[in-house]
Parts: C-alpha cells; sequence; structure tokens
C-alpha cells in the first residue's frame, strides 16, 4: 500500500506558486472570501484558505455576511466585487443558508473571475472539454494527485460516490474527457444507486465523495485499487474521518489518500492556483 501525501504534494505547489508570485511585477492577484452566516466547519475553511493565501504572497479580503441576509443583497455584494479591477477571484463558501439559491449565486459571479469553477458557463466548458475555463478545486486536485502518483486513469474504471455539483459531477466530467490523464470509463454513482457494493468493487479508482462517514468498507473495494477519499467528517469524539474506513481498506488498497492530509490540502492548493489564473485573466481583460 501507498499513501498519497496531499499534504506532501500540496505544499510542493504552494512553494512553486509562491516562488510565481514572489516574480509578479506589480501589484500581487487578490482574492475576495465571501462566506455567509458562521457555520464553524465554513469558517474553519475560510481560515485555511486565507492562510494559504497569506503564505504563499497572495491578498485576500474575507467577507463576513449574516446568515439572514437576502438574496438580493448577497447578488448585489458579488456583483460590487465583480466591477473591482483588484479584485482577481472571488469564492462563496457553500453550503448556503437555505433561503439563498445556490446556482443564483454561482451564476452571478463573473465568470473569469471564478475560481471556485462553479459558474454554468465553466461548468459547461469542462463538459465539452473546452479549454480556458476554471476547473473545481477538489476534481482539479485529485486530478494532480492521480498524475503525481502515476496512478494510470487511461481506460481504468472509476467509480465515484457522490454527485454534488463541486465534486462527484465535476469530476466525472473531468475524467471522461479525451485528454492525457483522463480517457477513464467513469460510473457516477450515489445513494440511490442499486448493487452500489458491486459497482464499488469494480472500480480500479474509487472516489469516496458522499460525506458519509466510513461508508466505505473492506468488502465494497475492489484489491490493488485506488483508493481517494473526499469526505472531513468529525465524529462526536471530535476525531476527523473520511467516508472511508481507512484503518480496514487500507491493507487491501494499492494506493490510498489518507483523511486529514489528502485531499483536503490539494483543494485549497488548487484554489491559490485558479486565483493566480483569475489574475491572469484580469491582467489581460481590456479596461
Ligand atoms: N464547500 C465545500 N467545498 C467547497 C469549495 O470547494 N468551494 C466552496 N466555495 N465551497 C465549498
Amino acid at each position: 500500500m501507498r499513501l498519497i501525501d496531499g499534504k506532501k504534494i500540496a505544499a510542493d505547489i504552494r512553494v512553486s506558486l509562491r516562488h510565481e508570485i514572489s516574480q509578479l511585477v506589480g501589484r500581487k492577484p487578490h482574492l475576495a472570501l465571501v462566506i455567509v452566516g458562521d457555520h464553524p466547519a465554513s469558517l474553519s475553511y475560510i481560515r485555511g484558505k486565507k492562510n494559504a493565501c497569506l503564505e504563499i504572497g497572495l491578498l485576500s479580503s474575507v467577507i463576513e455576511l449574516p446568515t439572514e441576509i437576502a438574496e438580493k443583497s448577497l447578488l448585489e455584494k458579488i456583483d460590487e466585487l465583480n466591477k473591482n479591477p483588484l479584485i482577481d477571484g472571488i469564492l462563496v463558501q457553500m453550503p448556503l443558508p437555505k433561503h439563498i439559491r445556490e446556482y443564483k449565486v454561482t451564476a452571478a459571479i463573473a465568470p473569469e473571475k471564478d475560481v471556485d469553477g462553479f459558474h454554468p458557463l465553466n461548468i459547461g466548458k469542462l463538459l465539452l472539454g473546452e479549454e480556458g475555463g476554471f476547473i473545481p478545486c477538489t476534481p482539479k486536485g485529485i486530478f494532480v494527485l492521480l498524475q503525481t502518483m502515476q496512478i494510470p486513469v487511461q481506460g481504468k474504471h472509476v467509480v465515484i460516490v457522490g454527485r454534488s455539483n463541486i465534486v462527484g459531477k465535476p469530476l466525472a466530467a473531468l475524467l471522461v474527457q479525451k485528454k492525457t490523464g483522463c480517457n477513464a470509463t467513469v460510473t457516477l454513482a450515489h445513494s440511490q444507486s442499486a448493487h452500489l457494493e458491486k459497482l464499488t468493487r469494480s472500480a480500479d479508482i474509487l472516489v469516496a465523495a458522499m460525506g458519509s462517514p466510513l461508508f466505505i468498507r473492506q468488502e465494497m473495494i475492489k484489491p490493488g485499487s485506488a483508493i481517494i477519499d473526499v469526505g472531513i467528517n468529525r465524529t462526536k469524539e471530535g476525531k476527523l474521518v473520511g467516508d472511508v474506513d481507512f484503518e480496514h481498506v487500507a491493507p487491501l488498497a494499492e494506493w490510498i489518500t489518507p483523511v486529514p492530509g489528502g485531499v483536503g490540502p490539494m483543494t485549497i492548493a488548487m484554489l491559490m492556483q485558479n486565483t493566480l489564473e483569475g489574475y491572469k485573466k484580469t491582467l489581460k481583460r481590456p479596461s
């Protein structure tokens, strides 16, 4: 079994981004982090993103908005950030309170500042295999992990459990592309999938992204496969666990990501990379 050390791989990427950013002449890239409400996990993710910006030399602004904010007011705030020429990337932390429509928010962000890659235009480009859009950070981070570890993807059966707009759907769209490092046969499974265990047992690469602690058990995997755990769940005892029962699955797997220290740090590193890309796009735009 080989551990996929996302923490180390992400740290190396941050070092190289830091170097590239230090070479920029003039103003530095600036990421706006918008958080609605005070959900503890979301606050902690925003803190992690802000610290990563600090470490690599990106500017960041955290915009904290109250849970009760009207959807219209949030959209106005986004529009203000869209129009601000000093802002290169805009991220609105998900999930949002129930009264705010996620689609309205993601569609309101200027596509060229949409460092999360959630805007319908960017999702559309990803699905169509068009270059030049933003790829959502977690799927992009998983792709980089697979490449770095030289895990074969082409022609392999990738089973993704979890069909979220943030991870499952865009990851399926990415890995199925007719491109180097992709060309996978992708099954996008979810809570209503019949014979789930049969599907997961046939996976050369199994991606667990359903948000159910320790859901993937030893008997659900193919021996010798690669296991990518996107889950971050906190137990009653306060311990972080993934969607995979690491202790029992790891001995059978050829490659496996730990939680924490697997996919999580890669998501943040990809956000930093996308923000630098956003900066380059902003500079190219006529004013
Ligand atoms: N919530 C969980 N993951 C993400 C992410 O990648 N971006 C945003 N904006 N919210 C999230």
